[in-house]
């Protein structure tokens, strides 16, 4: 799934095929945010130019994603090309002054869009593949909803309205488990937020992991229930019992891509293959390595083309 989501992002930013590095810009992008993982949850990290094996480690990656990064700007600099995907957007772009980005700046806005934009749906993906092998029912159901609709065609934009079914898995599955496990955000100054006083550069956790499993917004919340969006539920819950995309004004800037991307991709792939468990697993939900929970010890699942034709 991740290295599907990161061909997919790697398209839309740089029109590149990353797929066929994926492997390396894969294993540095794990290894950067291994580090911000560490970052946070260590009392005294130990900062990145001590000579430690995990700085050494990180300073490798960094410099491998920078370097990829630099050549794709500077091929796209050469062929003049006006393309439409993002770095040619960035590139394009004149501030208020008609000043152009400088490198720097391109490179850290389209690594970000790159970071932020595959790793959680390769989660949200991961875990539904999870959900819908441990519940046949619902699997077939899905099923049944992308055979009727799609009649054997591949899935486009403009089939997405008539898939609802499809949507609703994706969305409950980020209920139970939301890529971001958790937001962070520090206090700039003392504040009051219902009872709890916050000091300044105080921190505090929003956990979408445990609001979107609480009982009353979510009937029977531990149980993987598609119907719980269905339309007429969706609409009862209050504003903030759901929010895999964070909220407010630091809302994800991909939610609506990220929604369409992984809609498609599951009617897509639940229309070409079955997925099943391997036994003997221990699936564990796990942050504790990346920004995202992800079953700790892998998910293992057979992959078979499906039998009908498509
Ligand atoms: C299932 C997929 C995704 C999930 C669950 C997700 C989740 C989130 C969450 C929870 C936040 C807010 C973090 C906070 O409030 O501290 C966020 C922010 C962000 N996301 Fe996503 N995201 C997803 C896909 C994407 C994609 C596809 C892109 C870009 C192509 C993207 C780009 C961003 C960016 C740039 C921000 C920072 C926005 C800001 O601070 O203004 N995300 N995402």
């Amino acid at each position: 799934m991740m290295a599907l989501t990161m061909s997919i992002v790697g398209n839309v930013l740089f029109q590149t095929d990353v797929l066929a590095e994926t492997d390396e810009l894969g294993a540095a992008l794990s290894t950067a945010l291994a580090y911000i993982n560490y970052i946070l949850s260590s009392f005294f990290p130990l900062p990145l130019n001590w000579p430690t094996e995990r700085n050494r480690r990180t300073r490798q990656a960094l410099d491998l994603l920078n370097r990829r990064m630099q050549k794709m700007i500077e091929e796209r600099r050469a062929s003049g090309e006006q393309g439409d995907d993002f770095l040619s957007i960035l590139l394009r772009a004149r501030d208020e002054d008609g000043a152009p980005m400088g490198d720097q700046q391109i490179k850290d806005e389209a690594l970000t869009l790159f970071v932020a934009g595959h790793e959680t749906t390769a989660a949200a993906l991961t875990w539904t593949w999870f959900l819908l092998a441990e519940h046949p029912d619902i699997y077939q159901r899905l099923r049944d909803e992308v055979d009727t609709v799609l009649q054997g065609h591949s899935p486009t934009y403009a089939d997405l309205a008539r898939l609802p079914y499809t949507l609703q898995v994706l969305k409950e599955s980020m209920r139970l488990y939301p890529p971001s496990i958790a937001l962070v955000r520090v206090a700039l100054r003392p504040v009051d937020l219902g009872p709890y006083h916050l000091r300044r550069g105080q921190t505090i956790m929003i956990v979408p992991y445990t609001i979107q499993r609480r009982p009353d917004y979510f009937p029977d919340p531990e149980r993987f229930n598609p119907d719980h969006f269905r339309p007429e539920n969706e609409a009862r819950l209050p504003r903030f019992a759901y929010l895999p995309f964070g909220a407010g004004p630091r809302i994800c800037i991909g939610n609506h891509f990220a929604l369409m991307e992984g809609h498609l991709l599951l009617a897509a792939l639940a229309q070409r293959v079955s997925f099943s468990l391997l036994p003997g697993q221990q699936i564990i939900p796990d942050n504790d390595k990346t920004i995202t929970i992800r079953p700790r010890y892998g998910l293992k699942m057979r992959v078979q083309r499906r039998s009908q034709p498509v």
